[in-house]
């Protein structure tokens, strides 16, 4: 199978055929990147163009990337979060910060304190998980646009929903490869033609991938979905520099 090639950024309006040009690419190189500073201006410029009515997102977290859609266009978005926090295989949380200021976090956050040191106490919140779940789109009341789904998402039904419902989707919920895998099966069906497919941790390179799990998962997902997406995407592209993998679904 070929390699997915690489879309310059810089030729992104193009793809989406349209005049607005896209944000210039991060000088960050991908070892230091980061969603939040360097990806972020790509998902909005990608929502201001495409304008979803109805946008699925896997893996909420604190509702990060579900305010950049709300905040790029008019869509409602559904999306999915494991309400209990996701684990590692030795059990540990997969998302979790030590807080110092409790009067910063959501209230009825699930916590766990170690005692204390000399810098107080050691209190940890688990942030995907209860009220941290999409606590940023609600901060900003942005809540009346979004349809919070509490499940894994590979045990989700998506029976109820048409298909072709969806404008666009994100895939960033599990980042292991079976569950990249469920993920974008369930999505590709419900997704509209000319609908944008989106999957977050996808690079390449070899160097970022032999350094991060998350991107290992995605990439292997792809590569075993590689045939069934060349047949249902008119167009399917790295956009380099970036960890996102685009898709047009024909
Ligand atoms: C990388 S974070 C999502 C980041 C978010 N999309 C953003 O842009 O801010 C991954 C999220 O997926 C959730 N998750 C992991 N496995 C999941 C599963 N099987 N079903 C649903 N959610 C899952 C985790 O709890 C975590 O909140």
């Amino acid at each position: 199978m070929s390699p997915v090639p690489h879309l310059p950024l810089a030729e992104l309006g193009r793809l989406l055929q349209c005049d607005t040009p896209p944000p210039s690419a991060s000088t960050q190189t991908l070892a230091g990147w980061k969603m939040e500073r360097d990806d972020a201006p790509i998902f909005s410029y990608l929502y201001r163009q495409h304008q979803p009515r109805r946008h699925l997102e896997f893996g909420t977290w604190q509702g990060f990337g579900t305010c950049l859609c709300l905040e790029s266009c008019a869509a409602t978005v559904w999306t999915l979060n494991l309400p209990d926090g996701e684990a590692k295989f030795d059990g540990s949380w997969a998302y979790g910060e030590r807080v110092t200021d409790e009067s910063q976090s959501p209230s009825g956050a699930m916590r766990v304190n170690f005692g204390q040191d000399e810098a107080g106490p050691r209190t940890y919140h688990r942030t995907d998980a209860a009220s941290y779940i999409g606590r940023l789109y609600r901060e900003k009341h942005l809540g009346h646009r979004v349809c919070q789904i509490y499940c894994d998402s590979c045990i989700w039904d998506t029976a109820a929903y048409p298909s072709g419902f969806f404008d666009s989707v994100l895939i960033d919920g599990g980042h292991q490869a079976e569950v990249v895998i469920s993920d974008t099966r369930k999505a590709l069906p419900l997704l509209r033609t000319g609908g944008l497919m989106l999957w977050h941790d996808f690079c390449p390179l070899p160097d970022v991938i032999a350094a991060a799990p998350a991107v290992q998962g995605v990439t292997a997902a792809i590569e075993t979905l590689r045939s069934e997406l060349d047949q249902q995407c008119s167009a399917l592209f790295w956009i380099d520099p970036s960890y996102l993998l685009l898709g047009i679904k024909k």
